[in-house]
């Protein structure tokens, strides 16, 4: 019972619990439930305070007291083994992950490397259709940004406030939903002269509408279940989910007239009016305010940044909201009005843009070295908000480019503006976020995986490329050739960060450790509904005397990873035509004897 004795924040999870498997009742109360697979998540006791909104002091307390008592500690181990068979919400966030990781390879990163080819070999922009860049912008946006959103939220954001998540099952249909809704409408717009497009796109964009509503009154019922204030991380994320669902259903709009637009000039008018709108929503209204309210709540707990006081986030939140509405509205009616005053009137969101988001950023000190966590997550996290201030940075230089190059609108130098966000900024905090979120979730220490150097310096690199490439264009042709070497370079860096995530998760390889289900702690005596492998797991030794009524089987590793998990002693009894008391007997009396040769071999 060291741990116990030297309880305190440096503690780690799965430290004590090898020490009182009990003490696991205690943080499920505050949303550890199916974390960390059997042995807890890889962290300490400190941060799951901080992380999960615990006063320290009252986590230990209670602790102590549960070590204290034996009649809650048997309460404690009864609950757990009422608890012990996994549930959905247990880790929601996989299948979100597995395919925001799909997409993003695939239709979303992939695509735009060959459309980047296509650009660079015909050497311009509008080589490229229009519905061929919004199949990949949808794909990115909705599958890689959209889904990450979705499953971290679905996971994180219940066990934050502290209540389950309501309607599991739920959660699983919005998957589906938005998957189908991401395929159906990027399939339309890379076939948008085929007959079935517009109906294919519209019912694409019902699904995803459908899904978000859903996702989004889940979250809703999951905060309002809770005892938690509205605090400004909160208010960050309600406003990322709102723009959420305004995204999905303005998009779905936008791109319906695209789609019904009978000749270019129309298409044209469509796009030139509606579309950067569209884009400022979903990157600065979804993807940034979520990335402010994650890193406001956890940040200080994951990386021991400093708390933002309360006044100066919702300082931030009004001023990046106020920034956003004029960005869109400024935009909208200088198309509109053709009034040129209004565009010029932009310059005061995009300056708006850099103070809000300095509110928050400038006390966290980025530039220097993070207090603590993985620098295997924190370079990413860091870097990419460098990446944020670069973006901020180029669009107000927007005039002055405008002037220095005589270009009135130059395709070259937006489109490097929204590849030093979404890549730069949005895509490396996904990258470093998760690389730090699934080891921990799946048990593993972050600290003892790779550093993942390669696809921080290949996604990194690929951004810089494209981005002073993208600009080269409009000063010298040449650059036109090597653009294409950047998507590449950005693709190969989020492969290999994505196969190394899809082992941790699956637990393949060296870390397969983490599939062990996590079985709560052993009971006192056997029972027929316990499974066979969860008995095998408590008590090793039981092996023999499986073996010895004709479960030869479970000697195979195979069979205990798979079917030994799913069926329980008396279905197995059932199966092998074997006496369930009898055999329960056998084990029960080989469990008192354990370790106590002399007696077993009395029996
Ligand atoms: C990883 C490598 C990527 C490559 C090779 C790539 C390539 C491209 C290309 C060639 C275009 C059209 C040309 C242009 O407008 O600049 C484009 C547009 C776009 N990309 Fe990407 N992209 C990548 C990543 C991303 C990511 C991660 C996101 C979002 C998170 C994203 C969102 C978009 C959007 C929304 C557009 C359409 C912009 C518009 O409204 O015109 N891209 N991308």
């Amino acid at each position: 019972m060291n741990a116990l004795n030297s309880i305190n924040s440096e503690t780690s999870l799965p430290e004590l619990f090898r020490a009182l498997p009990e003490a696991r009742t205690v943080f499920n109360r505050y949303g550890l439930r199916g974390c960390g697979g059997a042995h807890g998540p890889a962290e300490s006791l400190g941060l799951f305070a901080s992380a999960h909104g615990v006063a320290l002091d009252e986590l230990i307390a209670q602790i102590r007291r549960l070590a204290d008592n034996q009649q809650a500690r048997r309460e404690a181990r009864e609950q757990l083994r009422a608890d012990a068979a996994p549930r959905l919400a247990d880790a929601i966030y996989r299948p979100f992950f597995l395919a925001a990781m799909t997409v993003v390879l695939t239709a979303g990163a992939a695509w735009g490397v060959l459309l980047l080819w296509k650009i660079g070999l015909g050497g311009s922009f509008t080589g490229v259709s229009v519905h061929e860049v919004n199949a990949h912008g949808h794909a990115q946006i909705m599958g890689w940004v959209g889904l990450f959103i979705m499953g971290f939220a679905y996971q994180a954001f219940p066990r934050m406030w502290q209540v389950e998540l309501p309607a599991p099952g739920l959660a699983v249909v919005a998957w589906l939903a938005t998957l189908a809704g991401i395929t159906m409408r990027s399939t339309a717009m890379m076939f948008a002269d085929s007959g079935w497009a517009l109906p294919v796109h519209q019912a694409g964009g019902v699904l995803e509408i459908l899904a978000v509503s859903a996702f989004g009154a889940q979250m809703l019922c999951a905060f309002r279940r809770s005892e938690e204030s509205f605090k400004p991380y909160v208010g960050f994320i309600f406003a990322a989910l709102a723009c959420f669902l305004t995204q999905a259903v303005y998009g779905t709009w936008h791109i319906d007239q695209l789609l019904r637009a009978d000749n270019r000039p129309d298409l044209l008018a469509q796009i030139a009016t509606f579309q950067a709108p569209l884009r400022d929503l979903q990157v600065q209204g979804v993807a940034m305010l979520m990335i402010f309210g994650v890193g406001l709540r956890m940040f200080p707990a994951i990386f021991g940044l400093p708390e933002i006081p309360a006044r100066r986030s919702w300082a931030a939140l009004g001023i990046l909201l106020v920034a956003l509405g004029l960005e869109m509205g400024l935009f909208l009616a200088y198309r509109l009005t053709g009034n040129h005053a209004l565009a010029a009137a932009l310059l005061l969101p995009w300056l708006l843009l850099p103070i809000g988001a300095g509110l928050i950023v400038v006390p966290w000190r980025l530039w220097r070295p993070l207090p603590v966590g993985s620098e295997r997550s924190a370079k990413f996290v860091r870097v990419a908000f460098l990446w944020l201030f670069i973006s901020f940075a180029m669009l107000l230089f927007l005039p002055v480019y405008r002037m220095v190059s005589g270009i009135e609108f130059s395709h070259a130098y937006y489109g490097a503006i929204r590849h030093a966000i979404t890549v730069g900024f949005i895509s490396l905090t996904i990258v470093g976020m998760a690389a730090k979120v699934v080891p921990t979730l799946c048990g593993i220490e972050p600290e003892k995986l790779p550093r993942l150097y390669w696809p921080f310096i290949l996604i990194n690199l690929g951004c810089l490329f494209r981005v002073v490439a993208q600009i080269g264009t409009d000063w010298d042709p040449a650059f036109f050739k090597v653009i294409g070497f950047s998507g590449m370079l950005e693709w190969t860096g989020l492969a290999i960060w994505a196969g190394h995530l899809v082992r941790v998760m699956l637990g393949r390889g060296r870390y397969r450790q983490s599939a062990e289900p996590d079985w709560g702690p052993a009971p006192e005596r056997i029972g027929p509904d316990d499974k066979v492998a969860a008995a095998l797991s408590w008590f090793p030794e039981l092996e023999e005397v499986f073996v010895a009524h004709g479960f030869g089987l479970v000697k195979r590793p195979v069979l205990r990873r798979t079917v030994a998990r799913q069926v329980s002693i008396r279905q197995g009894c059932r199966m092998k035509g074997v006496d369930p008391e009898t055999f329960l007997r056998a084990l029960n009396r080989a469990v008192e004897h354990r370790g106590c040769s002399d007696c077993c071999s009395e029996h």
